[in-house]
């Protein structure tokens, strides 16, 4: 195997209730003023109410951005940017699903490292981003735990990539199942299949490894078990702690490892049409699983096991293609939208669509080798179905 390396420096705090220990990690960190970064309806919820309730109880001052919006945009985080220096905060508190800990941590980054936005597009960060932490209310993106945060350059039409293995960690996660318990199914079905994409792909692209392949398959069997129960009772207490548990180490593995042609193709989507990045993920991963088999059976059939799925008397190629088959079940049983449904999507579009997305780094490692060729096969393939 090739020499791979594995960063994991985030402190999480996890378990139900876990969110009254912000403020003591506030006062650990040497906080004197928060910024909070969400978005609207999460600030005028209880679930704020828990955070300020926490940061109150430490004595920390806090002020409130609630203006996040599903993928963020480059500009956007200027401006909270221009506000924590204004404020003159010295802790970012990310709140919400990706885009808010994403806009966090970009804010957090820029900060302490200047320019614009724009100008930090898989560029090294030289300076360690202001203290930061993350407080996922999805289970999907584990940006929690990741060293990235994926912001839409809206001039450009493309979604870029901060990222930085030492200078863009949030240093505390912490993971509050309760906090998910008001998450509405249609909201928990896109997220959790996201984090289902996350492992899967972290688990067969090119640039796998042994620890991360723990990390990608206990997710997988979590999601197994438990991504159902979530949509169809969000109060179960159980499934949401093992949705969320699934979601982080699905983070950890795949900023180790990476991800594919699924991310490959949901970023274009979400940069030109502003779909929601885990219905794009969703439609597309069955039909990348099933164009991907042909370079690991194997890891296709295992993914299969990890699902639930009995191996008894199944060939390795016949699990693995029942794993894409599950998929699709899951995809239909949790009411993931169909490609036709998003209308703003036409087929007339799809040759640019395959074309960008065969440009996206992320596409070289991907299982198989892949193309526009490739892209196109899973776009008819996800219109018919
Ligand atoms: N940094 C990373 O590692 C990483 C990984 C994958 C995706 N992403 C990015 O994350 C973003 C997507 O994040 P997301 O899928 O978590 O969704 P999101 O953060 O965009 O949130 C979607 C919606 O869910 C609502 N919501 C969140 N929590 C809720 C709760 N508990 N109850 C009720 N409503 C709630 C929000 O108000 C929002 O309207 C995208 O921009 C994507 O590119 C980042
Ligand atoms: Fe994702």
């Amino acid at each position: 195997m090739a020499i791979r390396e594995f960063f994991h420096a985030t402190k999480v705090v996890s378990g139900a209730g876990s969110v009254s220990m912000t403020g003591e990690e506030a006062v650990r960190l040497g906080a004197k003023k928060a910024l909070i970064i969400t978005d609207s309806f999460l600030a005028s919820s209880p679930i704020c109410g828990k955070v300020t309730g926490s940061l109150k109880e430490a004595g920390i001052p806090y002020i409130i951005y609630d203006k996040v919006r599903p993928n963020p945009r480059t500009t956007d985080c200027d401006e909270t940017c221009e506000l924590a220096k204004a404020e003159q905060v010295d802790l970012l508190i990310g709140l919400g699903g990706g885009s808010s800990m994403d806009q966090a941590k970009t804010t957090a980054a820029l900060v302490t490292n200047g320019g614009k936005c724009v100008e930090w597009d898989y560029v090294e960060i030289p300076h360690k981003m202001l203290p930061t932490i993350c407080i996922p209310t999805t289970a999907g993106t584990g940006s929690e735990v990741t060293f990235c945060a994926v912001i839409t350059d809206e001039e450009k039409k493309y979604k870029m990539t901060v990222m930085d293995l030492y200078n863009l960690r949030p240093d505390v996660a912490i993971a509050d199942p309760e906090l998910l318990l008001s998450l509405p199914p249609s909201l928990t079905a896109s997220t959790g299949v996201d984090a289902l994409t996350h492992a899967i792909e972290a688990y067969t692209c090119k640039v796998s490894q042994p620890i991360t392949d723990a990390l990608a398959l206990h997710a997988i069997s979590l999601i197994g078990k438990y991504l159902v129960t979530a949509v169809e009772n969000g109060g179960d207490l159980e499934a949401r702690t093992g949705m969320l548990n699934a979601s982080l180490m699905a983070g950890a593995a795949f900023i180790n490892s990476n991800v594919g042609a699924v991310h490959a193709i949901s970023e274009t989507i979400g940069a030109w049409y502003d779909t929601p990045h885990g219905v794009a993920n969703s439609i597309f991963l069955p039909y990348i699983m099933e164009y991907n088999i042909p370079a690991c059976p194997d890891r296709f059939a295992r993914i299969a096991v990890q699902l639930g799925i009995d191996p008894a008397g199944k060939t390795t190629e016949e699990l693995a293609y029942a794993a894409v088959e599950y998929v699709k079940e899951l995809n239909r049983k949790v009411k993931i939208p169909r490609l036709k449904e998003l209308e703003y999507i036409k087929e007339e579009n799809f040759d640019a669509i395959a074309q960008r997305s065969a440009e996206n780094p992320l596409s070289d490692d991907n299982a198989r080798e892949i193309g526009k060729e490739g892209y196109l096969e899973a776009l008819q393939k996800a219109y018919r179905a």
